[in-house]
């Protein structure tokens, strides 16, 4: 169910480059795995879509890479500040997998941790930039961790697994040439989050899609 709500954080705590920002849940549902949020830091104009990473029990968790003022601006938070939370949003992962194996990429790697919890800690792989970036890979349960040069892409296991993958666009593009029927989930600039100002519009295989209502996660590019 979509709710808006003001959330108080609980606690911001460094991630390798990263920022895990800990809010208490209230009103707002996690919804399913690689459905959006928008989060809105005070006195910020426009909001910021996120992934869930974690769900514990009260709290929702969102692992934030701090690349320009939106993102910094939530990175920048601190216990007891308040923020507005709009969500969950779009179509998420479909779980009804027979051999899930998730894969991730950089910040991608956000949406996996609750991605794994809810379909009992499948094996992962995930990658990244650096050694400092790779620290981010414990959140991940059953991860085999590959840091640069080392793509995923050249880690990928031949048998034919469930595909279930967020990262950076040429890793989607290459996974969906490499395991057709991947859930992959894409990323576009968003500003309302609901299929309101069409700032999402990606081309996907010559048609038009709004991510935050199609996606984010498409299945072999296409719903
Ligand atoms: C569905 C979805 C889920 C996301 N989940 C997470 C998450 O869990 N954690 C996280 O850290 N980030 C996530 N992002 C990305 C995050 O929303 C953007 O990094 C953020 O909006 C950038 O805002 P900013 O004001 O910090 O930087 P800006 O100044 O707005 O952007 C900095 C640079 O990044 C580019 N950019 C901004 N947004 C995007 C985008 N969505 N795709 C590609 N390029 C972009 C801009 O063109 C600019 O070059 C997600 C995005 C989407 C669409
Ligand atoms: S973000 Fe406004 S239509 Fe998708």
């Amino acid at each position: 169910m979509l709710r808006r709500a003001a959330l108080s954080v609980l606690g911001v705590e460094p991630v390798g480059p990263y920022t895990l920002l800990r809010l208490r849940r209230g009103a707002i549902r996690p919804g399913v795995p690689g459905q959006l949020f928008m989060l809105e830091a005070p006195g910020r104009l426009l909001p910021r879509p996120m992934s869930l990473c974690l769900a514990p029990p009260g709290e929702l968790g969102f692992l934030i890479d701090p690349i320009g003022p939106g993102t910094r601006a939530l990175a920048c938070l601190e216990p007891g500040d308040e923020l507005g939370v709009l969500g969950p949003l779009g179509h998420g992962f479909r779980l009804d997998v027979e051999r899930p194996l998730l894969v991730g990429g950089g910040i991608g790697i956000a949406p996996l941790p609750y991605l794994s919890e809810r379909l009992g800690h499948p094996p992962a792989l995930v990658g990244f930039r650096s050694e400092w970036h790779a620290e981010a890979a414990a959140l991940v349960p059953r991860a085999e961790v590959v840091v640069e040069p080392t793509l995923v892409t050249e880690r990928l296991p031949e048998e034919p697994w469930d595909v279930l993958a967020c990262g950076p666009e040429p890793m989607l593009r290459a996974l969906r040439r490499l395991a057709p029927s991947a859930q992959l989930a894409w990323e576009a600039p968003m500003a309302c989050g609901y299929g309101a100002c069409y700032s999402c519009a990606v081309e996907l295989d010559g048609e038009w899609q709004r991510l935050c209502v199609e996606g984010p996660v498409l299945s072999g590019g296409l719903r």
